[in-house]
């Protein structure tokens, strides 16, 4: 795939350091999957249904899909003002991305299905866009909210993935969930280097961009864990929480829970 021969020609020294040519505000997009808005998107069918299941895994294919871009487009847009450093962390979590991509839609294909054949989530680049022209508030937002939520969900839905009898979908969450703490604590670690070259504390500027640029609620139930072992304080996100805070209990909700634009 595109995106681990970028990061391995990297790796070896292949690719020049330019970045004459401006990244595109949308990313290129394949004929299929069908993206709609969210108030459009068809209902999953039944938890522990098959066609449950298959427009869970489709939901979660794409989310990787559009992760692959988000992270080759952090490399492309702020890698000529963050360093060489930044731009290898961000073309390895693209290659990571894309690889589980293709788990996932290999793991699709075994149920009959492939990304592609269902409509897909439109929303999941408003934050990049919103954030293009400030690498602190896309790091504020992409990996360390968005990406954190995906941590925060993943504990309901591997408990939903188990309990259907699915063990290869399970391992496959909890690689990705390793994975995604090393994500976060890179956009962690970046965050705090762009706060320290403002001069800024990392907490308060978080704060202020998050709610700058976010548009949703940064929700309970967190996976403080997870948060803690990416580098994510949690006197950082509490402090977020709005005082009447919505608690998901139901695995269908929480699996919902991980589109982006509902976080
Ligand atoms: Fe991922
Ligand atoms: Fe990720």
């Amino acid at each position: 795939m595109a995106a681990r021969r970028v990061a391995r020609d990297w790796r070896h020294g292949r690719l020049a350091w330019g970045f004459e040519i401006a990244m595109p505000d949308e990313p290129a997009r394949p004929a299929a999957p069908e993206l709609l808005p969210p108030n459009r998107m068809p209902k999953r069918g039944k938890a522990g249904s098959e066609r449950g299941r298959v427009a869970l895994w489709h939901a979660v294919a794409h989310i990787e899909f559009v992760a692959i871009d988000l992270a080759l487009d952090m490399a492309g847009r702020f890698g000529a003002q963050m360093g060489p450093e930044f731009v290898s962390d961000f073309l390895d979590i693209a290659a990571e991305e894309a690889m589980h991509f293709a788990l996932i839609d290999r793991h699709l294909r075994k149920m009959g299905s492939f990304y592609g054949a269902l409509p897909a989530h439109s929303g999941l680049w408003d934050a990049a866009h919103e954030t293009r022209h400030d690498v602190a508030a896309r790091l504020a937002v992409v990996p360390m909210v968005l990406e954190a939520r995906g941590l925060d969900v993943t504990p309901a839905m591997l408990d939903r993935v188990k309990a259907g009898g699915d063990q290869i979908g399970a391992r496959l969450l909890s690689r990705i969930l390793d994975d995604e703490i090393r994500h976060v604590r890179t956009g962690v670690k970046h965050f705090v280097a762009c706060a320290q070259n403002a001069d800024q504390p990392a907490d308060s500027l978080w704060k202020s961009l998050v709610q700058l640029h976010f548009r949703g609620q940064i929700k309970k139930p967190f996976n403080d864990s997870a948060r803690r072992s990416a580098g994510l304080p949690l006197d950082w996100y509490s402090g977020l929480v709005p005082l009447r805070t919505s608690v998901i209990t139901h695995p269908r909700e929480a699996a919902g829970g991980i589109r982006p634009s509902q976080t």
